[in-house]
């Protein structure tokens, strides 16, 4: 049986996790699985529905109506279907990740994703980003990177990102969200974000992409001879 290079890379929200992740991928050859989106769109399906993501019960009776689809273009940018619906840009709203990060929480949304992810793993050299891609999707990985920065830097980048966009942003309010993602992700009975034994953790607060990039190159370069 061939053999299929796994990398994840997991950290909090805004640590630059995507970015390292579509770089290291292009640059490899690897495909690019973006976790989070996935449970973005178990997200605004539930919202679209008006199910609270709190709502256990809610969750639990429309799970089983949405067919989730990811899809790659020629560039490898991934595209998330949501019952036959490309809504890759719909999910990428601040509402939608705070609202992905309490649906994430639910025993039967980790359940059904597990198997949709490992499933990538199983015929793909993959790079995959997440909470517990390490930890629980793919605890037997190649190379585990725990990406981080301090809480101050990520809500920063968040800001100058919308302002870049042309949007309006408030610093404190964004830095007030960052910190309260970071609890409930670190907080949650299942599959909590935390550091594995076997990652490298890579704190990235003072560091430029092109460093960060390099640095994990490295590291995949040592674990792996690729
Ligand atoms: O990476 P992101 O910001 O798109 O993720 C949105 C939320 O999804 C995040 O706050 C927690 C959840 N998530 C998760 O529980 N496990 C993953 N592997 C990826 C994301």
């Amino acid at each position: 049986m061939a053999k299929y290079y796994s990398i994840a890379i997991d950290g909090p929200a805004g640590a630059g996790k995507s970015t390292i992740a579509k770089r290291l991928a292009k640059e490899m050859g690897f495909v690019y699985v973006d976790t989070g989106a996935i449970y973005r769109t178990v997200a605004y399906f539930l919202d679209l529905l008006g199910v609270s993501p709190k709502d256990v019960d809610g969750v639990e009776r429309y799970i089983d109506e949405l067919t989730i689809g990811i899809e790659y273009d020629e560039d490898g940018t991934q595209h998330m279907i949501m019952n036959g619906m490309d809504v890759s840009g719909e999910i990428r709203t601040q509402d939608i990740a705070q609202k992905a990060s309490l649906v994430s929480a639910h025993a039967v949304v980790r359940e059904v994703l597990l198997d949709m992810q490992r499933d990538v793993a199983k015929s793909h050299n993959v790079i995959m980003d997440g909470r517990d891609i390490g930890s629980v999707v793919l605890p037997d990985a190649d190379v585990k990177i725990f990406l981080t920065a301090d809480p101050e830097v990520r809500a920063k980048r968040r800001y100058d990102e919308l302002i870049a966009k042309g949007q309006k942003a408030e610093l404190g309010k964004i830095l007030q969200e960052v910190k309260q993602r970071d609890h409930q992700d670190t907080h949650r009975p299942i599959a909590p974000l935390k550091m594995c034994r076997d990652s490298v953790k890579v704190d990235t607060s003072a560091m430029d992409i092109e460093t960060v990039v390099t640095a994990i190159r490295n590291v995949v370069k040592e674990k792996t001879g690729l």
